[in-house]
C-alpha cells in the first residue's frame, strides 16, 4: 500500500513553547490509524496543524492571541505538499477535521450544519449525502430540524462526523472521539467510525482512551510531548510493558 498521508518532521511552537516537535507519521489509504497520548501531549495541534489551521492562526492573528507561532516540517498527501496551503483548500483536497466535542453551529439546526459540508457540491450530490448521513445516523434525521446546540455530546460528535462525510473526504482527521461520552454512546460511536471506514474513508484519530483507540485501528502511534515515541498494532504496544506502563497507563 502506498503512503498516502505523510507527515515529517512536524514543528509547532508558540512562543519558545515546543508542542510538536518533529514528529512524524503516515496514514496509507484505506487504514485507520489511532494517535493516543495524555491531555497536552499535542494531539489537537497535530490535527489541526494538518487541517491548516495552524497556519491560519499564523497568517491570520499574528502572534495577538498566542505569541509567535512557528510551523515548520512537511504534511503530504498523495505526494502533493499541504504544509503552506490555506485550511478551506486542505478542505478541498478531501482532509476534513472532526474537533474536538464537534463543535456545530450551534444556532442551526442539525440539516442546516449538516447542509454546510456540502455547500461546494451539487445540490443532487448534496441530497445524495444527506440521505447516506441520515441512514447512518438516525439519531440526527431524528433531530434535523432542532438547533445543534441542544445536542448531547454524542450527537454532536455524530454531527461533526456526518458533517465531514457530506463533503465527500478521503481522510477523516477526528479528534478524541470518545471524550466525554457515556460508555453506551462510546460503543455506538465506536461502531458508526467503523461503518465510516467500511465506506472507503481513511480514517486518522487521536484519543486518550487507549482501549478505545486500540480496538478500532489497525495501527497507533503514541504521542507525549509533541513526540511519537511508539508505533505498532495494538497486540505489539500492549506487549510492550515500558509503554504499556508508562505512556499506556495501563
Ligand atoms: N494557542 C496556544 N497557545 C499556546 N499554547 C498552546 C496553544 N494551543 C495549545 N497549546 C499548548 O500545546 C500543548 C498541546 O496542546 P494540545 O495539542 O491541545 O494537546 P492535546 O490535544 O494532546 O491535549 C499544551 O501544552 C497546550 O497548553
Ligand atoms: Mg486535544
Amino acid at each position: 500500500m502506498s503512503l498516502y498521508l505523510e507527515v515529517k518532521n512536524l514543528s509547532v511552537l508558540y512562543d519558545r513553547a515546543i508542542v510538536l516537535n518533529g514528529l512524524s507519521l503516515h496514514v496509507n489509504s484505506g487504514e485507520l490509524v489511532s494517535l493516543v497520548g495524555p491531555n497536552g501531549a499535542g494531539k489537537s495541534t497535530l490535527l489541526n496543524a494538518m487541517s491548516g489551521l495552524i497556519k491560519w492562526q499564523h497568517d491570520t492573528l499574528k502572534g495577538t492571541v498566542s505569541g509567535k507561532i512557528t510551523l515548520n516540517g512537511s504534511v503530504k498527501f498523495d505526494g502533493a505538499e499541504l504544509i503552506n496551503l490555506p485550511a478551506h483548500e486542505i478542505a478541498r483536497k478531501g482532509i476534513i477535521l472532526c474537533p474536538e466535542r464537534g463543535r456545530p453551529f450551534r444556532e442551526m439546526t442539525v440539516q442546516e450544519n449538516l447542509e454546510v459540508g456540502a455547500l461546494f457540491l451539487d445540490k443532487k450530490v448534496a441530497d445524495d449525502n444527506l440521505e447516506k448521513v441520515y441512514a447512518l445516523f438516525p439519531v440526527l434525521k431524528k433531530r434535523s430540524s432542532q438547533v445543534a446546540g441542544t445536542l448531547s455530546g454524542g450527537e454532536r460528535t455524530m454531527l461533526s462526523i456526518g458533517r465531514s462525510l457530506m463533503s465527500e473526504p478521503k481522510i477523516l482527521l477526528i479528534d478524541e472521539p470518545s471524550v466525554g461520552l457515556a460508555p453506551l454512546i462510546k460503543d455506538s460511536l465506536f461502531e458508526r467510525i467503523r461503518d465510516v471506514q467500511g465506506m472507503g474513508v481513511t480514517i486518522l484519530l487521536t484519543e486518550q482512551d487507549v482501549s478505545f483507540a486500540f480496538d478500532l485501528a489497525s495501527r497507533n502511534y503514541v504521542i507525549s510531548r509533541g513526540k511519537i515515541i511508539a508505533e505498532g498494532t495494538s497486540q505489539e504496544l500492549l506487549a510492550n510493558e515500558l509503554i504499556r506502563e508508562t505512556y499506556l497507563g495501563l
